[in-house]
């Protein structure tokens, strides 16, 4: 059999509120054409995010009961403990309440003004909190991760002559730790090889710089390592899992993407005295130790959905369902990033529609357009989020790219959903040259993807 189906059977079931394009049409207008700014009843199928928005399992909503609120000592910090010990390795486990939490904390402990923090690419929290320190965030992909139509198995991976380079012109003493996102989420979702950490890694121990890992996608990545890297073929995802881990010295973790849950995320290291420091911060804004501000339900229905997630039956169907987004949408003639990668299709708007220039915002002009026809909601991740405006003149500075990002979330769609998003942006295709841009009529002084309002040019 060739047919791949959703490894689940639906239990408990969300109504989806359909909507006409004129209703859409209205709604969009009020949004001021933000799609951050449109209610979740007013979206058909919602592509804004993979983070938070996984459908738990039977057994997670089990654990959600046997949750223990205790404020110390809580029995469900005890299993996620174990849990994350048998999984990452690493000595101390210190839970927040989300990715940026643990990523606040460590840089706060770790970076200072003259400090530099290289990655594959930071996501953006990550080179907000480590800008936040004063230190720099340095991208460090590979030259292939940056062509949109280049196909190669691991796009994520770091280039190590670019690191080597690094380290000899500042001094490895200027490097607190050096990151590796696996996978690389602000480069397409594409994975790192198991060679590249092991290189990246014994850069760094060679000059004692720490390495650490954002792990928040790791199953993802590592299922792409099982299917694309030689010698991995046989082995079992944990085992995967558990190697890419036993190079690092600690990790950043949003559980809200391979932890299969709607909030959480947690810091793994080996270092004893970051983590009495680290563990001296959480208290002050997060919480106790053993909760970190999460209640302790959440910490079980975390343990529970690390477990879950390295099913190599879930990971099969996961990776899957996301290229065949990606095979259906090339087929179309729509251009993406390519190879699809684990949690996102991203459609290249630059080339998609060459007759809007970049600032009237091609990427989030195609986003309303899909909302306005079919109810869909993707992200723009272009001029808007990272375009700049030039200190003196004003004029806007355009991003690199201008993409349109379609996150798939975990378990939540089937097959069909899949299939009508294609085939409404076949549509939207078929008509592309009468998209108009936008322009702002109304902005933040920063991150003003969120809450920027537009007009049609
Ligand atoms: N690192 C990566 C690679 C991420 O993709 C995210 C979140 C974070 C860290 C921060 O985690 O949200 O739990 O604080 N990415 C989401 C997204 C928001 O839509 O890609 P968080």
């Amino acid at each position: 059999m060739n047919t791949i189906i959703e490894p689940f059977k639906i239990k408990s079931v969300e109504p989806i509120s359909m909507t006409t394009r004129e209703q859409r049409d209205e709604i969009l207008r009020k949004a001021g054409y933000n799609p951050f700014n449109i209610p979740a009843r007013d979206i058909i199928i919602d592509l804004l995010t993979d983070s938070g928005t996984s459908a738990m399992s039977a057994a997670q909503w089990a654990g959600i009961l046997k949750g223990d609120e205790s404020y110390a000592g809580s029995e469900s910090f005890y299993r996620l403990e174990e849990v994350v010990r048998d999984l990452t390795g690493f000595s101390y486990f210190i839970p927040t309440h989300q990715g940026r939490a643990a990523e606040r904390i460590l840089f706060s402990i770790c970076a200072s003004q003259n400090s530099i923090i290289p990655n594959n690419s930071h996501f953006d929290t990550t080179r907000a909190n480590i800008e936040h320190s004063g230190a720099r965030a340095v991208d460090l992909v590979i030259d292939e991760g940056k062509i949109p139509s280049l196909i190669h198995p691991f796009k994520g991976n770091m280039n190590i002559n670019k690191l080597e380079k690094l380290i000899d012109e500042v001094g490895p003493e200027r490097i607190p730790l050096c990151m590796l996102t696996v996978t690389n989420n602000a480069g397409g979702g594409q994975p790192v090889s198991m060679k590249n950490v092991k290189d990246v890694s014994e850069i760094c121990h060679s000059h004692k710089i720490p390495l650490f890992l954002d792990a928040c996608r790791f199953a993802e990545n590592a299922y792409f390592i099982k299917l694309r890297e030689k010698g991995y073929k046989e082995r079992s995802l944990k085992s995967i899992a558990k190697e890419i881990f036993s190079y690092a010295d600690g990790c950043t973790m949003s559980a809200k993407k391979d932890g299969l849950v709607n909030i959480g995320g947690f810091l793994g290291m080996n270092n004893s005295e970051w983590a009495e420091r680290s563990r001296n911060l959480l208290i002050l804004t997060e919480g106790f130790p053993t909760y970190g501000g999460l209640a302790g339900r959440d910490l079980e229905a975390i343990a529970q959905g690390l477990c879950e997630v390295l099913d190599e039956d879930y990971l099969k169907y996961r990776i899957r369902s996301v290229e065949y987004l990606g095979e259906h949408l090339v087929n179309a003639g729509v251009p993406i990033i390519q190879p699809p990668g684990g949690h996102a299709i991203y459609i290249d708007a630059k080339v998609s529609l060459p007759h809007i220039p970049q600032h009237q915002f091609p990427a989030w002009a195609l986003v309303c357009q899909l909302y306005l026809h079919a109810g869909i909601r993707g992200v723009e991740i272009g001029s808007v989020m990272f375009g700049k405006k030039d200190p003196d003149s004003g004029e806007e500075i355009p991003a690199d790219m201008e993409l349109v990002r379609l996150a798939i979330p975990r378990r939540v769609y089937t097959q069909s959903h899949i299939d009508y998003v294609i085939e409404a942006i076949g549509e939207v295709f078929a008509l592309r040259e009468k998209i108009r841009g936008l322009r702002i009529v109304k902005e933040p002084p920063y991150l003003r993807h969120f809450t920027a309002r537009f007009e049609i040019v």
